[in-house]
């Protein structure tokens, strides 16, 4: 039987399917490539290019290949864009995995792991954040996770379709290799904007507030290697194989890093200085957010293995090689 891993031609699919290949699973990827790429696909994984909103192609890909469980990266990411256009966030993420799920019940799967966010939280207070912390994402985005993960228990109670919601922190790094990583043309987060200062790509990086209440006087966020993230994809497949009940689970390290910290690793990697200029606070960001990650020990027997050192090792080799990501020039 093989895993059919909806969104696999992006940059947390791409390496998550890496994952699922070493692990010795059959793998189809399902992606409109409407913002990932056929080329992140490794070649031991059969491709179908096609859109959670089309049921008859869903349907289709799963009679073709035998496939029990589905692994559902499929959305638009951008937070700050969800707040100028909502309604496409809302068609995207939410009525796309409403048909996607209604199409893979219907072909006989029956096990879902989906990829959710820690913007369901919003600005949470109480640190570290665990599951059963108030939701109350700050923009359309987080809310369509939040939809998503209720639509999911709903399936489960009415369809006995169980499904695990993981709730990524700062996803950050590529492969250990350097060979697949984020294109810059997707990503509006700190490391690479970061990089791409470095790389003269862009301005210098803007430091987003230098008086916080923090240790160094930056915000600080729980960054998680891409690589341990693919490796809480295949823990959580093997999950409900074994039996494993409904549930929504954080991937984070549990350990925050500022942002003077993310600089300074960088520098460590890069062996020069990384431009920065210091600006004011931007209005509605958290001084401080981390993830209590227990459920993911107890449920997954999952731990992160690496930290902020190799997330800008991997980066770095990876920008390197593809300075432009996917669509620029290859070095
Ligand atoms: N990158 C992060 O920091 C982060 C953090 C939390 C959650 N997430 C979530 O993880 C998932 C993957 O994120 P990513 O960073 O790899 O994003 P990405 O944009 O690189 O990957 C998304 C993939 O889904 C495909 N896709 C989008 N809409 C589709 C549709 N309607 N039908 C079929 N394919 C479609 C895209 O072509 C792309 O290959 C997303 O659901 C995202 O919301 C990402």
């Amino acid at each position: 039987m093989a895993v059919l891993v909806v969104g696999g031609a992006g940059y947390i699919g791409s390496v998550t399917v890496r994952a699922l290949l070493r692990a010795g699973r059959d793998v189809v990827v399902f992606d409109d490539l409407s913002t990932g790429f056929q080329e992140a696909v490794p070649a031991g994984a059969a491709f179908v290019r096609g859109a959670t909103h089309d049921a008859a192609a869903v349907q289709q890909a799963v009679a073709d290949h035998d496939i029990d469980v589905a692994v559902h990266f499929a959305a638009k990411k951008a937070a700050g864009d969800s707040m100028h256009r909502p309604g496409h966030y809302f068609a995207e993420n939410v009525g796309g995995s409403n048909t996607l799920l209604d199409a893979l019940r219907l072909a006989g799967v029956s096990r879902v792991v989906f990829s959710s966010s820690a913007a369901v939280y919003g600005n949470a207070t109480a640190l570290p954040i665990g599951e059963d912390a108030p939701k109350h994402p700050e923009n359309p985005y987080g809310e369509s996770k939040l939809i998503v993960e209720q639509m999911l228990r709903w399936y489960d109670t009415c369809h006995g379709l169980r499904s695990v919601s993981l709730r990524y922190f700062n996803a950050a790094g590529a492969t250990d290799d350097g060979e697949v990583g984020e294109d810059f043309a997707q990503s509006t987060n700190l490391v690479p904007v970061l990089m791409k200062a470095v790389l003269g790509k862009r301005p210098p990086l803007e430091i987003l507030g230098t008086d916080y209440p923090t240790r160094d006087g930056s915000a600080v966020r729980d960054y998680i290697h891409v690589e341990d993230l693919a490796t809480g994809h295949v823990r959580a497949v093997e999950y409900l194989e074994r039996g494993g009940a409904t549930t929504a689970i954080n991937l984070g390290t549990s350990q925050g890093s500022s942002v003077w910290e993310i600089v300074r690793a960088a520098e460590a990697v890069i062996g020069g200085p990384v431009p920065y200029v210091e600006s004011p606070r931007r209005a509605g960001d958290a001084v401080e957010l981390y993830a209590d990650i227990s459920r993911a020990r107890e449920l997954l027997g999952w731990e992160p293995v690496r930290g902020i050192a190799e997330i800008m090792d991997s980066e770095w080799k990876w920008r390197q090689r593809r300075p432009g990501g996917f669509v620029g020039a290859v070095n």
